[in-house]
């Protein structure tokens, strides 16, 4: 694997691209990274309240941050239409204009709203992702995509909005609470599972180190997670489609977040989909029975569930499945592996799977 330190980590996209910072500390420079990537733009910050009234007396005051802040109520709720546009509205009161920045304080709430405001402000004005959360460093704040909740469903309303530059400051994780935490490490376990055998073996290893969240341990976490989005979204556009393996896992989890109604958290429902998962790749014969032995043994380890407390029917979780909107038709597809750190590619990059084997997989973690 490689995540050693070294420059920001580049993401490219047809219309240029944008350097992810991972940095211990990286947040204490925030006012000079906004001056370098934001230019001489009016700037307002939009962040979770919550995580604003950690960060406002001390680091934020240190960044040299004292810019204009608007916040709001931490929590998946504030992923709508009226915040976008209670947002919105205040950015238009204070007089906010074409020559405005936008700074995205928080998790992947903050990154996905704020984004979403700047995305449309004035037909789009550029912003900066600085993610707080295990989650949205290594994954939210990574790829560009933004957007709100309807009651219709998560992020059916949204653009596709890259930042100019994204901050990852491994150090504010050191607040975060730990199933939160946990939960952001079953992306990183994905991450090793789709692109490289390493940095899972790494994982594996490492796990003890990364509970304690050891500072060092966390940036080089960071890093390589971030580096493997980037190069599966920077591909993307050549490679059309290769962006579904980052789905891995997540037909399953989507199912579970939603015939559980939310209650599963998402990482522990990703980490149940990665398993349920690599046990339909062994069954559909793509992948043999030890990544599933694998994926179960290092979710164990990192605290991740490995079944579904308290259970759902197979029978409520298949039509949560068919009804994902990554999914053409009816036909429930997947993003299967065939070896940890590769992933199959018999029919292109997911593959349709016959009902029977889905149901059997489900069995695994229920
Ligand atoms: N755009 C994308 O590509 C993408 C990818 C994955 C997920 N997402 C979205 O990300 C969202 C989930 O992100 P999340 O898990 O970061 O949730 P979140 O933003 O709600 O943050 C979780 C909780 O942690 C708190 N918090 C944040 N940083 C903290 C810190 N440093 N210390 C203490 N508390 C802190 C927040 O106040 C919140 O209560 C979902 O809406 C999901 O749809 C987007
Ligand atoms: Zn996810």
């Amino acid at each position: 694997m490689s995540g050693a330190a070294a420059g920001p980590v580049r993401v490219t996209h047809a219309l240029g691209g944008y350097p992810v910072y991972v940095e211990t500390g990286a947040l204490a420079r925030l006012g000079a990274l906004a001056a370098e990537h934001l230019d001489d733009r009016r700037i307002a910050m939009i962040a979770d309240a919550a995580v604003y009234r950690l960060y406002r007396e001390g680091r934020l005051g240190a960044a040299g941050w004292d810019g204009e802040t608007i916040t709001f109520p931490p929590g998946e709720p504030s992923k709508t239409r009226e915040e976008w546009s209670r947002l919105t509205d205040e950015l238009l009161r204070r007089g906010f204009g074409r020559d405005s920045g936008i700074i995205a304080l928080g998790g992947g709430v903050a990154g996905d709203l704020a984004g979403f405001v700047a995305a449309t402000y004035m037909r789009g004005v550029p912003y900066l992702q600085t993610p707080t959360t295990l989650l949205a460093m290594l994954d939210a704040s990574v790829g560009g995509k933004t957007g709100v909740d309807t009651p219709e469903g998560k992020n059916l309303i949204g653009a596709f909005h890259p930042p100019a530059a994204v901050i990852a400051d491994p150090s504010t994780l050191a607040t975060l609470p730990e199933r939160e935490f946990r939960g952001g490490l079953a992306e990183a376990v994905k991450h090793g599972l789709i692109a490289d055998a390493d940095y899972f073996g790494w994982i594996e290893r490492e796990s003890e180190r990364l509970l304690r969240r050891e500072p060092a341990a966390l940036e080089r976490l960071v890093r390589r997670s971030v580096e493997i989005k980037a190069e599966v979204v920077s591909a993307d556009e050549r490679e059309g489609g290769r962006r579904a393996i980052l789905n891995a896992g997540h037909t399953v989890a989507h199912a579970v977040e939603r015939a559980s109604s939310y209650r599963v958290p998402h990482g522990e429902a990703v980490a149940l989909g990665l398993l349920a998962e690599s046990a339909l790749a062994a069954d559909l014969g793509l992948a043999p029975a030890e990544v599933g032995a694998r994926v179960s043994a290092v979710l164990s380890r990192l605290g991740l569930p490995v079944r579904l407390v308290p259970p759902l029917a197979a029978d409520a979780l298949l039509p949560a499945m068919a009804s994902d909107k990554k999914n053409r038709a009816q036909i429930i597809r997947f993003a299967l592996p065939s070896a940890v750190g590769a992933m199959a590619t018999r029919e292109g990059w997911t593959v349709a799977a016959p009902e029977p084997a889905i149901r059997k997989a489900l069995a695994s973690i229920l």
